[in-house]
């Protein structure tokens, strides 16, 4: 196909909810029980081949510790796409969910493609955030909803899919 795009995509949500093993996951294959906390952020990069075409994305794991917030809008400026992700066994990394999300409605590129992830969701005994709940507030905010594991890797290729072809139709 002729229609070959790069996209810089950020992933933001609270500290352990998984972002970088979402991101490893995607573009490694990879999982790991005790994968280290991100300090500032992580750069990865990652070509999807669709229907539609190609999409590079550049990706950037930002670091969910709150000491790490005012670098955000650096990672979240100018990109095409945002991954909001939380844990469905904590209640408080979905409140922080939806703030990120705010601040990306506020501050953020208007046209960017939005996703609510909630993540963890193998941990079901543990489920604290019902999907009801986060596919609602998804639906109302304007933004893609997910449930995934980056550890049995549901939903995880599905999620950057996704997000591809709509990039790739704009
Ligand atoms: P920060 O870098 O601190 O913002 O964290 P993060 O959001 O990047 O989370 P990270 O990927 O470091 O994962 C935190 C912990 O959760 C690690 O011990 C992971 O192994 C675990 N984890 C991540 N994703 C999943 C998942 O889908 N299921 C389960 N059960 N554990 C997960």
């Amino acid at each position: 196909s002729e229609n070959n795009v790069q996209a810089k995509l950020v992933l933001l949500g609270d500290m352990g909810t998984g972002k970088t093993s979402l991101v490893l996951r995607f573009v490694k294959g990879q999982f790991h029980d005790h994968q280290e906390s991100t300090i500032g952020a992580a750069f990865f990069s990652q070509t999807l081949s669709l229907n539609e075409g190609t999409v590079k994305f550049d990706i950037w794991d930002t670091a969910g510790q709150e000491r790490y917030h005012s670098l955000a809008p650096m990672y979240y400026r100018g990109a095409a796409a945002a991954v909001v992700v939380y844990d469905i066994s904590s209640m408080e990394s979905f409140v922080r969910a939806k703030k990120w999300v705010e601040e990306l409605h506020l501050q953020g590129n208007p046209a960017m493609v939005m996703v609510l992830a909630g993540n963890k969701a193998d941990l079901e005994p543990k489920r604290r955030v019902d999907t009801e709940e986060g596919k609602l507030y998804a639906e109302d905010n304007g933004l893609l909803f997910l449930e995934t594991s980056a550890k049995t890797a549901q939903n995880v290729n599905e999620l950057f899919y996704e997000i591809g072809k709509r990039l790739a139709r704009a």
